[in-house]
């Protein structure tokens, strides 16, 4: 082989590398100002191979402008010092694209030793920096996250001691509550010896088994010495048969939706009815979960804003409460009296310093309460309606989250409180209406009854006298006079028997004259009349009076029984009981008919079921309509005996 075959084959093998490694190569000769490139630099440049002159101002430009200053200087500094250089540069192709090169170099030297030039390598390492910003990017990702994550290695899934941890993020440490440091390679047991006996490892092995992922709630009391804590976790399959484990600190979460659920409790037994401190009961047990290692209670101020009492207070010791109970408000009035006082929240820090509890320090000393929290509840209208409490055994400050949740119950017991007063508002009206058109009625029944009654039975007298008279004079004049006479006695007999039917409808004169019973067995048999549905009453009920307001409103809740079964039942017959039994007065009314939609039991445009409702609330008891079993309807109505006699 030639030397020039030789070195030709040396080229080749010198360019094949180039291309393979994506290094160009350079030399800059400074007497000429030429650059030589190799075939790769042009390509590396976005150029075809010797497509074109080079020079070192060619060379600046190909930069991105951002570089070419430093790279310039970095070239002189070379040149200056004559000693080996590298540096990074950009630059940027014909078709816009920017590359990342790598360049490295030294000066070429004449044989007496002047610098004649530089001579270098680029090497594209675009792809590289890439990946390596990826990788930073990743890991960035993983060290900040707040999530934990742990990677373990499951030597056999059947041997659950054979987990071991390969890595985790800090979040791991935050979440787990521990350090974690030294722990590489330990097994599970040895970092977490509480997960012993609970899920996690099988969670793990099941993971590493069949490669699906699986999720968990780490509950409450797990871990002894973090009991309040809900962890979420999730276990999923990376490459290498490893196991990778997502750990979310949940307990704000779940205390937050804990606490939502039982604020939407309060609300539906409040919408269902329940008194106000059974409901206010509920949110206060509520508030003291959420809070923790406290009692709460609900305050009420009395219509003239001056005293309070207590609705709810299902934790706090008896003698505190009696002893706050009925205190005035005022300026140095406790947490909650002032706080009502002021119109503003009041936190106590430390009761036993605290200027405002001079009064109430040995009451609350005596009854391990330190520190005490009050906000007032306000209605829509700005009035104080009443305060949340919170106390504490020890001396302590609230956090945010504290007064938040705190503001929220309170703005709840404001709705809950202000809804009820409306609701016993409209009540008391409609019973005051409902009273007044009870009284027109039995009067203008009693006038019907007596005035016209008695001017109708007036009539009928003078009618049968005339008719006596004319019998004694025997009119041979007149026959169809006495007939006329008897047709007029008799449309009295009827006009007097129509007035006594109107003015028993308006107010049957039986319910007051003789009772319930009687009125009710009264009713009954006008039922029979009306519409051939028999009727049939048992009862265990005397003719003992059982005041006007229970027995006015029995009746009315019977007469709407009835009315319904003869317009919607399709009834043959009807079993009436009406009882007395431990303190309570029971009526029962079932028809053997088509049986109530359960809609409408439930329908808002029911009025005769809810004003029957309404009715034996007001009485202090409740009305029940639904469909009987075995078919048709029943009415139940349970009053207290005591209150209605009132
Ligand atoms: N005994 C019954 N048997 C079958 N359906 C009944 C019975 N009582 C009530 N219902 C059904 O319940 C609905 C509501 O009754 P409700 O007394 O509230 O209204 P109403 O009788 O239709 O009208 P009103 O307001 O005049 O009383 C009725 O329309 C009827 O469909
Ligand atoms: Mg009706």
């Amino acid at each position: 082989m030639s030397d020039d075959d030789q070195i030709q084959r040396v080229e080749r093998l010198l360019a094949v590398t180039q291309q393979l490694t994506h290094i160009g190569s350079w030399q800059w000769d400074l007497a000429t100002n030429v650059v030589t490139w190799s075939d790769e630099l042009f390509r590396i440049y976005g150029y075809e191979p010797r497509s074109r002159e080079i020079t070192f101002e060619f060379f600046l430009s190909c930069l991105v402008p951002d570089d070419r200053a430093r790279v310039q200087g970095e070239v002189g500094a070379a040149l200056e010092r004559g000693e080996p250089f590298a540096y990074v540069e950009r630059v940027v192709r014909p078709d816009g694209s920017v590359r990342v090169l790598d360049t490295v170099g030294e000066p070429t030297r004449d044989a007496a030793g002047h610098v004649t030039g530089l001579i270098g390598t680029c090497r594209d390492v675009t792809e590289e920096r890439r990946r390596d910003e990826q990788i930073q990017l990743y890991g960035d990702i993983v060290r900040n996250m707040q999530i934990g994550i742990a990677v373990w290695e499951v030597g056999a899934p059947d041997d659950m001691k054979s987990i071991r941890l390969v890595a985790y993020n800090p979040a791991a440490e935050r979440v787990s509550r521990r350090s974690l440091e030294g722990t590489i390679g330990k097994s599970l047991f040895e970092v977490l010896p509480y997960s012993e006996g609970g899920f996690l490892p099988g969670l793990i092995a099941e993971v590493a088994r069949d490669g699906v992922v699986r999720e968990g709630a780490l509950d409450r009391g797990r871990n002894p010495e973090q009991p309040d804590r809900t962890l979420a976790v999730k276990s999923f399959p990376l490459p290498g048969g490893r196991v990778g484990i997502a750990v979310e600190d949940t307990t704000e979460k779940t205390k937050m939706v804990r606490l939502q659920a039982a604020e939407h409790r309060m609300l539906e037994r409040l919408a269902a009815g329940a008194p106000l401190p059974e409901a206010l009961g509920t949110l206060v047990s509520a508030v003291e979960e959420h809070l923790g290692g406290c009692r709460g209670a609900i305050l009420q101020l009395d219509p003239e804003g001056r005293y309070v009492h207590y609705v709810a207070a299902p934790n706090v010791p008896p003698a505190f409460v009696t002893g706050i109970e009925g205190q005035p408000v005022g300026p140095t009035s406790g947490s909650s009296g002032t706080a009502m006082h002021r119109r503003a929240p009041v936190y106590t820090i430390d009761t036993e310093t605290d200027p405002g509890w001079g009064d109430y320090r040995e009451l609350a000393r005596k009854n391990a309460i330190r520190a005490c929290w009050s906000t007032p509840i306000l209605a829509t209208d700005g009035r104080v309606l009443g305060a949340l409490a919170i106390y504490h055994p020890s001396a302590r400050a609230p956090s945010p989250g504290d007064i938040a949740a705190m503001d929220r119950a309170t703005r709840l017991a404001g709705l809950a409180i202000e809804r009820r007063q409306l609701e016993d508002q409209l009540r008391e009206l409609s019973a005051h209406v409902e009273s007044i058109r009870e009284d027109e009625r039995a009067t203008i029944a009693r006038e019907i009854h007596d005035d016209l009654g008695q001017a109708l039975t007036a009539l009928k007298l003078d009618i049968a006298w005339l008719s006596r008279r004319l019998a004694g004079a025997s009119s041979r004049d007149d026959v169809t006079m006495p007939e006329k006479l008897r047709a007029m006695s008799d449309m009295t007999d009827e006009v007097i028997e129509r007035v006594r039917r109107i003015s028993s409808e308006l107010r049957p004169g039986v319910l007051d004259d003789l009772g319930l019973l009687a009125a009710l067995e009264w009713q009954g048999q006008e039922f029979e009349q009306r519409t051939e549905v028999t009727c049939a009453i048992r009862s265990n009920v005397g003719d003992e009076q059982l005041g006007p307001a229970l027995s006015t409103g029995i009746f009315r809740i019977f007469q709407e029984a009835l009315t319904n079964v003869a317009r919607h039942a399709r009834a043959h017959h009807v079993d009436v009981t009406l009882e007395r039994g431990a303190g309570e007065l029971l009526l029962v009314v079932r028809d053997d008919g088509v049986g109530i939609a359960p809609e409408a039991t439930r329908s808002l445009r029911s009025l005769g079921l809810l004003g029957m409702r309404e009715r034996a609330r007001r009485l202090g008891g409740a009305a029940v309509v639904q469909a009987a079993q075995g078919g048709g309807t029943v009415v139940e109505v349970r009053v207290p005996l005591a209150q209605a006699t009132s």
